[in-house]
Protein backbone atom coordinates (compact mmCIF):
# COMPACT_ATOMS: atom_id res chain seq x y z
CA UNK A 1 0.00 0.00 0.00
CA UNK A 2 3.05 2.59 0.79
CA UNK A 3 4.86 4.63 -1.82
CA UNK A 4 6.85 3.43 -4.58
CA UNK A 5 8.50 3.87 -7.96
CA UNK A 6 6.85 4.64 -10.85
CA UNK A 7 6.65 0.95 -11.63
CA UNK A 8 3.99 0.50 -9.05
CA UNK A 9 1.73 2.65 -11.30
CA UNK A 10 -1.90 0.75 -11.23
CA UNK A 11 -2.32 -0.38 -14.33
CA UNK A 12 -5.88 0.42 -14.75
CA UNK A 13 -7.50 3.44 -12.60
CA UNK A 14 -11.37 3.50 -13.68
CA UNK A 15 -13.39 6.51 -12.98
CA UNK A 16 -16.93 5.29 -12.87
CA UNK A 17 -18.59 8.60 -13.57
CA UNK A 18 -22.32 10.10 -14.97
CA UNK A 19 -23.64 13.22 -13.64
CA UNK A 20 -26.97 12.11 -13.62
CA UNK A 21 -28.28 10.34 -10.47
CA UNK A 22 -29.21 7.21 -9.48
CA UNK A 23 -27.86 5.39 -13.01
CA UNK A 24 -25.43 2.38 -11.31
CA UNK A 25 -22.30 4.31 -10.66
CA UNK A 26 -21.88 2.76 -7.05
CA UNK A 27 -23.62 -0.46 -7.92
CA UNK A 28 -21.29 -0.96 -10.28
CA UNK A 29 -18.07 0.61 -8.57
CA UNK A 30 -18.51 -2.27 -5.53
CA UNK A 31 -19.47 -4.98 -7.74
CA UNK A 32 -16.80 -5.08 -10.27
CA UNK A 33 -13.94 -4.29 -7.56
CA UNK A 34 -15.19 -7.35 -5.79
CA UNK A 35 -15.24 -9.02 -8.84
CA UNK A 36 -11.80 -8.16 -10.10
CA UNK A 37 -10.82 -8.60 -6.35
CA UNK A 38 -12.45 -12.50 -6.39
CA UNK A 39 -9.74 -13.03 -9.29
CA UNK A 40 -6.82 -12.79 -6.81
CA UNK A 41 -5.94 -8.72 -8.02
CA UNK A 42 -5.23 -6.16 -5.47
CA UNK A 43 -8.12 -3.19 -5.52
CA UNK A 44 -8.64 -0.50 -4.40
CA UNK A 45 -12.03 1.62 -4.50
CA UNK A 46 -11.97 5.21 -3.61
CA UNK A 47 -15.57 6.41 -2.69
CA UNK A 48 -15.38 10.20 -4.53
CA UNK A 49 -18.89 11.09 -3.13
CA UNK A 50 -19.86 12.65 -0.55
CA UNK A 51 -23.03 10.79 -0.27
CA UNK A 52 -20.88 8.08 0.47
CA UNK A 53 -22.54 4.86 -0.45
CA UNK A 54 -19.76 2.45 -1.27
CA UNK A 55 -17.97 3.62 2.12
CA UNK A 56 -21.38 2.65 3.69
CA UNK A 57 -21.89 -0.90 1.97
CA UNK A 58 -17.76 -1.74 2.06
CA UNK A 59 -16.72 -0.21 5.01
CA UNK A 60 -18.06 0.89 8.38
CA UNK A 61 -20.46 4.43 8.98
CA UNK A 62 -19.14 7.27 7.12
CA UNK A 63 -19.10 9.81 10.67
CA UNK A 64 -16.59 6.94 11.98
CA UNK A 65 -13.53 7.72 10.02
CA UNK A 66 -10.86 10.73 11.56
CA UNK A 67 -9.64 10.48 7.79
CA UNK A 68 -11.16 10.58 4.60
CA UNK A 69 -10.46 11.12 0.50
CA UNK A 70 -11.34 14.87 1.81
CA UNK A 71 -8.53 14.87 3.86
CA UNK A 72 -6.02 13.74 1.02
CA UNK A 73 -7.56 16.25 -1.53
CA UNK A 74 -7.72 19.30 0.73
CA UNK A 75 -5.14 19.05 3.71
CA UNK A 76 -2.55 16.91 1.28
CA UNK A 77 -2.81 14.11 3.42
CA UNK A 78 -0.93 10.89 2.64
CA UNK A 79 -3.63 8.75 1.13
CA UNK A 80 -2.23 5.33 2.88
CA UNK A 81 -3.04 7.42 6.14
CA UNK A 82 -6.65 6.94 5.15
CA UNK A 83 -6.92 3.77 2.95
CA UNK A 84 -8.50 1.12 5.22
CA UNK A 85 -8.93 -2.77 4.46
CA UNK A 86 -12.42 -4.11 3.79
CA UNK A 87 -13.79 -7.66 4.84
CA UNK A 88 -13.29 -8.89 1.09
CA UNK A 89 -10.05 -10.49 0.46
CA UNK A 90 -7.01 -8.03 -1.95
CA UNK A 91 -10.06 -5.07 -1.62
CA UNK A 92 -9.30 -1.42 -0.04
CA UNK A 93 -11.21 1.31 0.52
CA UNK A 94 -10.24 4.99 0.59
CA UNK A 95 -13.51 5.85 2.40
CA UNK A 96 -15.70 9.28 2.28
CA UNK A 97 -18.30 11.16 4.30
CA UNK A 98 -20.48 14.16 4.01
CA UNK A 99 -17.12 16.15 4.72
CA UNK A 100 -16.19 15.61 1.29
CA UNK A 101 -18.65 18.16 -0.14
CA UNK A 102 -16.80 21.33 1.60
CA UNK A 103 -14.31 19.91 -1.02
CA UNK A 104 -16.12 21.42 -3.35
CA UNK A 105 -15.55 25.06 -2.47
CA UNK A 106 -12.24 24.81 -0.74
CA UNK A 107 -10.48 23.72 -3.35
CA UNK A 108 -11.51 26.47 -5.54
CA UNK A 109 -8.02 28.80 -4.84
CA UNK A 110 -6.31 26.28 -4.43
CA UNK A 111 -3.19 25.34 -7.02
CA UNK A 112 -3.13 22.15 -9.11
CA UNK A 113 -6.88 21.71 -7.45
CA UNK A 114 -7.49 19.68 -10.40
CA UNK A 115 -4.78 16.90 -9.72
CA UNK A 116 -4.34 16.37 -6.14
CA UNK A 117 -6.28 12.95 -6.44
CA UNK A 118 -4.03 11.85 -9.37
CA UNK A 119 -1.21 13.20 -7.45
CA UNK A 120 -2.30 10.99 -3.99
CA UNK A 121 -3.06 7.63 -6.36
CA UNK A 122 0.24 7.51 -7.79
CA UNK A 123 2.60 5.21 -7.01
CA UNK A 124 0.22 2.86 -5.18
CA UNK A 125 0.80 -0.83 -5.45
CA UNK A 126 -2.70 -1.66 -6.72
CA UNK A 127 -2.97 -3.43 -10.07
CA UNK A 128 -6.56 -2.00 -10.34
CA UNK A 129 -8.33 1.74 -8.40
CA UNK A 130 -12.18 2.28 -8.98
CA UNK A 131 -12.96 5.89 -8.22
CA UNK A 132 -17.12 5.77 -7.32
CA UNK A 133 -17.83 9.46 -8.76
CA UNK A 134 -20.71 11.86 -7.43
CA UNK A 135 -23.33 12.60 -9.58
CA UNK A 136 -22.41 16.57 -10.52
CA UNK A 137 -19.21 17.75 -12.78
CA UNK A 138 -17.50 19.34 -10.43
CA UNK A 139 -14.08 19.49 -8.81
CA UNK A 140 -14.74 16.41 -7.66
CA UNK A 141 -14.98 14.42 -10.70
CA UNK A 142 -12.43 16.48 -12.56
CA UNK A 143 -10.04 15.09 -10.18
CA UNK A 144 -11.35 11.41 -10.98
CA UNK A 145 -10.62 12.45 -14.55
CA UNK A 146 -7.11 13.43 -14.69
CA UNK A 147 -6.67 10.92 -12.45
CA UNK A 148 -8.02 7.60 -14.64
CA UNK A 149 -7.18 5.87 -17.98
CA UNK A 150 -10.10 4.42 -18.33
CA UNK A 151 -13.83 6.19 -17.90
CA UNK A 152 -16.63 4.32 -17.32
CA UNK A 153 -20.16 5.68 -17.98
CA UNK A 154 -23.00 3.96 -16.00
CA UNK A 155 -26.29 4.58 -18.47
CA UNK A 156 -29.81 3.71 -17.22
CA UNK A 157 -32.07 2.47 -19.74
CA UNK A 158 -34.39 5.30 -19.84
CA UNK A 159 -35.64 8.47 -22.09
CA UNK A 160 -33.58 11.22 -19.66
CA UNK A 161 -30.77 9.23 -18.89
CA UNK A 162 -29.06 10.37 -21.67
CA UNK A 163 -29.47 14.32 -21.41
CA UNK A 164 -26.60 15.89 -20.53
CA UNK A 165 -24.58 13.28 -21.83
CA UNK A 166 -22.69 15.37 -24.81
CA UNK A 167 -21.65 17.38 -21.90
CA UNK A 168 -19.88 14.86 -20.20
CA UNK A 169 -18.36 13.35 -23.15
CA UNK A 170 -17.22 17.09 -23.82
CA UNK A 171 -15.65 16.80 -20.69
CA UNK A 172 -13.88 13.71 -21.14
CA UNK A 173 -12.46 14.45 -24.35
CA UNK A 174 -11.25 18.07 -23.45
CA UNK A 175 -9.86 16.35 -20.27
CA UNK A 176 -8.06 13.74 -22.01
CA UNK A 177 -7.43 15.08 -25.44
CA UNK A 178 -4.51 13.06 -26.55
CA UNK A 179 -4.52 10.55 -24.04
CA UNK A 180 -8.18 9.75 -25.64
CA UNK A 181 -6.97 9.60 -29.27
CA UNK A 182 -3.79 7.58 -28.74
CA UNK A 183 -5.25 4.92 -26.78
CA UNK A 184 -3.93 5.35 -23.81
CA UNK A 185 -7.43 6.24 -22.08
CA UNK A 186 -10.23 3.93 -22.30
CA UNK A 187 -14.20 4.92 -22.88
CA UNK A 188 -16.62 2.85 -22.41
CA UNK A 189 -20.66 2.50 -21.53
CA UNK A 190 -22.45 0.56 -19.81
CA UNK A 191 -26.35 -0.53 -19.36
CA UNK A 192 -27.15 -0.89 -16.82
CA UNK A 193 -30.98 -1.72 -14.84
CA UNK A 194 -32.07 -2.77 -18.24
CA UNK A 195 -35.10 -4.69 -18.21
CA UNK A 196 -36.20 -6.56 -21.66
CA UNK A 197 -40.06 -5.75 -20.84
CA UNK A 198 -39.37 -2.23 -21.81
CA UNK A 199 -38.68 -2.44 -25.24
CA UNK A 200 -39.84 0.74 -26.50
CA UNK A 201 -37.30 2.51 -24.11
CA UNK A 202 -34.67 0.34 -24.61
CA UNK A 203 -34.79 0.68 -28.51
CA UNK A 204 -34.82 4.58 -28.45
CA UNK A 205 -32.02 4.38 -25.80
CA UNK A 206 -30.03 1.89 -27.98
CA UNK A 207 -30.81 3.96 -31.40
CA UNK A 208 -29.31 7.03 -29.61
CA UNK A 209 -26.53 5.65 -28.44
CA UNK A 210 -25.99 4.04 -32.26
CA UNK A 211 -22.90 6.49 -32.73
CA UNK A 212 -21.21 5.23 -29.84
CA UNK A 213 -22.04 1.57 -30.57
CA UNK A 214 -17.61 0.16 -30.51
CA UNK A 215 -17.16 1.50 -27.01
CA UNK A 216 -20.22 0.10 -25.51
CA UNK A 217 -19.82 -3.27 -23.02
CA UNK A 218 -21.49 -6.43 -24.74
CA UNK A 219 -22.70 -6.56 -20.69
CA UNK A 220 -26.13 -5.38 -19.81
CA UNK A 221 -26.12 -5.14 -16.14
CA UNK A 222 -30.23 -6.38 -15.80
CA UNK A 223 -32.42 -4.94 -13.70
CA UNK A 224 -32.21 -6.90 -10.57
CA UNK A 225 -33.68 -6.47 -7.20
CA UNK A 226 -30.84 -8.81 -5.31
CA UNK A 227 -28.52 -5.97 -6.24
CA UNK A 228 -30.26 -3.33 -4.51
CA UNK A 229 -30.66 -5.98 -1.56
CA UNK A 230 -26.95 -6.82 -1.49
CA UNK A 231 -26.49 -2.90 -0.73
CA UNK A 232 -28.68 -3.40 2.54
CA UNK A 233 -26.87 -6.40 3.74
CA UNK A 234 -23.41 -4.65 3.17
CA UNK A 235 -22.26 -7.25 0.91
CA UNK A 236 -21.42 -7.64 -3.05
CA UNK A 237 -23.62 -9.11 -5.40
CA UNK A 238 -21.50 -12.58 -5.65
CA UNK A 239 -21.58 -13.38 -1.45
CA UNK A 240 -25.03 -12.04 -1.30
CA UNK A 241 -26.90 -13.73 -4.04
CA UNK A 242 -24.54 -15.84 -6.20
CA UNK A 243 -27.16 -17.31 -8.19
CA UNK A 244 -28.97 -13.87 -9.17
CA UNK A 245 -29.07 -11.98 -12.65
CA UNK A 246 -27.32 -9.49 -11.02
CA UNK A 247 -23.95 -11.94 -9.88
CA UNK A 248 -24.23 -13.50 -13.10
CA UNK A 249 -23.74 -10.10 -15.21
CA UNK A 250 -21.67 -8.65 -13.30
CA UNK A 251 -19.10 -11.54 -13.48
CA UNK A 252 -19.56 -11.22 -17.24
CA UNK A 253 -18.58 -7.91 -16.88
CA UNK A 254 -16.02 -8.55 -14.40
CA UNK A 255 -14.41 -11.11 -17.10
CA UNK A 256 -15.31 -8.46 -20.16
CA UNK A 257 -13.52 -5.62 -18.14
CA UNK A 258 -10.47 -7.74 -17.57
CA UNK A 259 -10.18 -9.28 -21.23
CA UNK A 260 -10.29 -5.30 -22.03
CA UNK A 261 -7.70 -4.12 -19.37
CA UNK A 262 -4.79 -6.91 -20.68
CA UNK A 263 -4.82 -4.69 -24.50
CA UNK A 264 -2.34 -2.36 -24.02
CA UNK A 265 -3.90 0.42 -26.36
CA UNK A 266 -7.80 -0.47 -25.81
CA UNK A 267 -9.71 2.39 -28.16
N1 LIG B 1 -29.36 -3.44 -11.99
C1 LIG B 1 -30.06 -2.96 -10.98
N2 LIG B 1 -31.25 -3.51 -10.66
C2 LIG B 1 -31.98 -3.03 -9.62
N3 LIG B 1 -31.61 -1.98 -8.85
C3 LIG B 1 -30.44 -1.39 -9.14
C4 LIG B 1 -29.60 -1.84 -10.19
N4 LIG B 1 -28.50 -1.04 -10.23
C5 LIG B 1 -28.65 -0.16 -9.25
N5 LIG B 1 -29.80 -0.35 -8.58
C6 LIG B 1 -30.36 0.44 -7.48
O1 LIG B 1 -30.64 1.73 -7.98
C7 LIG B 1 -30.30 2.72 -7.00
C8 LIG B 1 -29.26 3.65 -7.59
O2 LIG B 1 -28.10 2.87 -7.90
P1 LIG B 1 -26.64 3.41 -7.54
O3 LIG B 1 -26.61 3.88 -6.13
O4 LIG B 1 -25.68 2.36 -7.94
O5 LIG B 1 -26.58 4.62 -8.54
P2 LIG B 1 -25.58 5.86 -8.51
O6 LIG B 1 -25.42 6.27 -9.94
O7 LIG B 1 -24.38 5.54 -7.75
O8 LIG B 1 -26.43 6.93 -7.70
P3 LIG B 1 -25.88 8.38 -7.21
O9 LIG B 1 -25.84 9.23 -8.43
O10 LIG B 1 -26.89 8.84 -6.20
O11 LIG B 1 -24.51 8.17 -6.62
C9 LIG B 1 -29.80 1.96 -5.80
O12 LIG B 1 -30.89 1.80 -4.90
C10 LIG B 1 -29.38 0.62 -6.34
O13 LIG B 1 -29.48 -0.42 -5.39
MG1 LIG C 1 -23.49 6.52 -6.11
Amino acid sequence: MGKGTENLMPKRIVAIINQKGGVGKTTTSINLACGIAMLGRKVLLVDLDPQAHSTIVLGSSPDSYSATIQDVLVNRKEISGVIIKSSIDNLDLAPSNIHLDKAEQLLIPEMFRETRLSKALSGLDYEFIIIDCRPTLGILSVNALYACNMVLIPCEMARFSLEGYSDLLDMIRLLKRGDYESGKVALRILFCKFDSRKAISNEWVFKQLEPYKSILFKTCIRQCEALNQAHIAKESIFKFKPASHGAEDYLSLTKEFMILCSQPEIN
